[in-house]
């Protein structure tokens, strides 16, 4: 596989790049992933890229965010790629579906996490992107991402108290490097931007 760290420095140049994204057909989720905001372009690339093909992404909200730019860069990138998405809140299961529409790729696991984790704990993981709501399940979806040791991992909320004892693990632990960290202007909570981390698995970087 071309070095992991290459692909995430390549996929943050790629995110300054115009192009054609997709077009958010149902419900807009304010805080997520989609492709007006740098995170989101960011996801976009490194699902582009042929050599990351499986992606899980916790969790769906309404379906317009982080899971719409991987189904898309999925699509565009004529591979044979997929997708996974979780999401328990059943009220936003039609904006899912008319969010997605059309993009085979992708599986949405409607339920909790926990009755999905023996599926996602199969799966070699190309990259995840983390972004659960709640302290509640904050330990226990860490310590699954952990165990499935995704090749990427993009963490959000660095900057918040609830977040922030899990990421101290992560960038102090050997399995673990922090490539990069940003903020994405469009996106804030409780009035402060919300900060992310990119990781790549240490065993798949070379020093340069
Ligand atoms: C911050 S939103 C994720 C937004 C997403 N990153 C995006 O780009 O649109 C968090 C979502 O996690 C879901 N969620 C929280 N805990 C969950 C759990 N235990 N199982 C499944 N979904 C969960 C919530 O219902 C909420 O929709």
């Amino acid at each position: 596989m071309t070095d992991v760290k290459s692909i995430v420095l390549d996929a943050i140049e790629c995110a300054e790049q115009a192009r054609t994204y997709p077009v958010i057909r149902g419900q807009k989720y304010q805080h997520g992933f989609d492709c007006g905001t740098y995170i989101g372009k960011i996801i976009w690339c490194i699902a582009n890229h042929p050599e990351i093909r499986t992606v899980v992404d916790f969790f769906a909200n309404t379906g317009s965010g982080a899971i719409l730019s991987i189904a898309h860069a999925q699509q565009e990138s004529n591979n044979n790629k997929v997708a996974y998405s979780v999401e328990r809140n059943t009220t936003l299961f039609t904006e899912i579906d008319k969010n997605l529409e059309g993009y085979k790729n992708v599986n949405i696991l409607k339920g909790d996490i926990r009755q999905h984790a023996s599926l996602i704990e199969t799966l070699d993981i190309d990259l995840v992107t983390y972004d659960p709501d709640d302290d509640e399940i904050q330990q226990y979806l860490f310590e699954l991402v952990k165990k499935c040791r995704p090749k990427i991992w993009i963490y959000h909320n660095i900057n918040y108290s609830a977040w922030y004892a899990n990421y101290l693990e992560l960038i102090s632990c050997t399995q673990y490097i922090e490539i990069g960290k940003g903020v994405s202007p469009e996106l804030t909570f409780q009035e402060q931007n919300q900060e992310f981390s990119i990781l790549v698995r240490s065993d798949l970087y070379t020093h340069s």
